[in-house]
């Protein structure tokens, strides 16, 4: 089932001929037009393109957000594609760790209850304070977002995603409202979920020295793969040129 890849790592996800049509009134809209593509377990895979090249579309049908309109995608060897949408939302909830650009925390919850809020609907859920101790916000747990800085606030977003205790964190634009040096602070973070509890993450960008932390990039070109670059030793946050 979980098909190891060439350097020896299983394949979480596999992508067959996924296509992505829109419906707009009497119009159809194609996005995705037949992507093929494989994510590795534990691996950190950026996903690069120009605006409007497909990019969030692709992470919501690997989400379980949205179906494709052709083609298959295998979460560990099940096709999630054909499920109801009941098992669509347990796989969402069990499996599935997102993070946006916009934090979306609840304004009048302390960091600890809006990550309480995804543990509550988790089967093995992460102790919340715990969850936030791992993006070193353990001295924030009473804070209101209003209380905190942004990039405090996207990493209270990252630990509501990760005490769910998911497989894979899918994460669109993570540092995209932040300035340069939080938004290495979120990175940093992310890279150490990856390296230390071995999760996959894929990581939405349009910046360049970003990619160059991901084990993979994968380039979207108006709805297709362009091309996917393997970085066996990716280097840390800080040896990256910005
Ligand atoms: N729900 C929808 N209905 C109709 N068209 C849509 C829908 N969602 C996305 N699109 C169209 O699909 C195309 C790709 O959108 P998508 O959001 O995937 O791009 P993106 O690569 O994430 O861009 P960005 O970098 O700006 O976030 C766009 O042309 C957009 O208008
Ligand atoms: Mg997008």
């Amino acid at each position: 089932m979980n098909a190891d890849g060439a350097n020896g790592k299983k394949c979480e996800i596999k992508l067959s001929g996924v296509k992505k049509t829109y419906r707009m009134g009497e119009v159809d809209v194609p996005v995705l037009h037949g992507i093929d593509l494989e994510i590795y377990k534990g691996e950190l895979t950026a996903i690069l393109g120009a605006s409007g090249s497909g990019k969030s579309t692709l992470l919501n049908l690997i989400g379980g957000i949205d179906k494709p309109s052709e083609g298959k995608i295998l979460f560990q060897g099940r096709d999630i594609t054909i499920l109801e949408d009941r098992e669509l939302t347990e796989f969402r909830r069990k499996s599935v760790g997102f993070v946006f650009q916009f934090y979306n925390l609840v304004p009048t919850l302390t960091s600890k209850e809006n990550v309480q809020v995804s543990t509550e609907i988790a089967d093995n859920p992460m102790d919340p304070v715990k969850a936030l101790e791992l993006v070193e916000l353990g001295d924030r747990i009473d804070y209101f977002p209003a209380q905190m800085s942004g990039g405090q606030q996207q990493r209270v977003a990252i630990a509501r995603a990760i005490a769910k205790n998911p497989t894979m964190m899918l994460c669109d634009e993570p540092t995209g409202a932040l300035d340069l040096k939080t938004g290495q602070s979120v990175l940093k973070i992310l890279r150490k979920l990856n390296s230390e509890l071995n999760m996959t993450i894929l990581l939405i960008t349009h910046s360049a020295p970003i990619a160059q932390m991901a084990h993979r990039s994968v380039h979207i070109s108006s709805g297709t793969v362009e091309k996917v670059e393997y970085n066996e030793h990716p280097p840390d946050v800080e040896e990256i040129a910005w």
